[in-house]
């Protein structure tokens, strides 16, 4: 299993935390979080059969099942409100929007999206919540960015919403590089908003 995206998710997990992971798959977060005694109980749902099987059969390996409860179920659909943590990691930012909206009633979410940070940042910060950590991880060849967003007021400008707040400088440089190739790509009379955002990666570097 590849650590360290569930060792940096669990990072950001308070300590004796009630969690619900939603869309748990192997259960593999649910299993690190309690074996290394990071919360105190875990929800793990998943809204497909084979997931929640496979996520019992790792639980029941390790003798878990006294603190981890498996629910086969769409997002937090029919789970008691009694967890205090929701982790969701893995999925794209239109399914987490769909899960969360009208959903965010606690104090802190974790969330590792697979797309479209700039919307996830803005929904969350929308909605009252601001960045309290951002962690970048680089996995298989990927960089991950993980956020944990607490009830709060902060307004982030156009730069933290499209890029964070991690100030990881190996990060901003892959998403330079990234830009500067784009760019190439595009005609002079077409590419003003990637030359702004290119200009507001380069300024991001500067502070790190
Ligand atoms: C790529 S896996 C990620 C697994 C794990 N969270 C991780 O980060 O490694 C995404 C999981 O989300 C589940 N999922 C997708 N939509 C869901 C929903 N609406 N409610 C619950 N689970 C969902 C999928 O069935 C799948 O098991």
């Amino acid at each position: 299993m590849a650590l360290k995206r569930i060792e940096a998710i669990a990072s950001l997990v308070p300590n004796d935390a009630f969690v619900l992971d939603i869309g748990t798959d192997h259960a593999y977060l649910p299993i690190y979080l309690i074996k290394n005694k990071i919360a105190k109980y875990v929800y793990a749902s998943d809204i497909a059969e084979g997931a929640i099987l496979q996520a019992i059969s790792n639980i029941n390996k390790y003798s878990l099942s006294g603190k981890i409860k498996t629910f086969l179920t769409d997002g937090i659909k029919d789970i008691p409100k009694d967890y205090n943590v929701i982790t969701i990691s893995g999925m794209g930012t239109e399914t987490i929007k769909k899960i969360l909206n009208k959903n965010l009633f606690l104090d802190t979410y974790i969330i590792q999206s697979n797309n479209d940070l700039y919307e996830l940042r803005k929904f969350f910060n929308d909605n009252g919540y601001k960045i309290e950590k951002e962690i970048i991880v680089y996995e298989g060849k990927i960089y991950y960015s993980i956020i944990k967003f607490v009830k709060g007021n902060q307004i982030l400008n156009d730069s933290e919403l499209h890029f964070g707040i991690s100030y990881d400088k190996s990060y901003l440089n892959h998403l330079k590089t990234k830009f500067e190739k784009i760019i190439k790509n595009v005609p002079e009379d077409k590419n003003n908003e990637i030359k702004r955002q290119l200009n507001q990666i380069n300024d991001l570097l500067k502070k790190c």
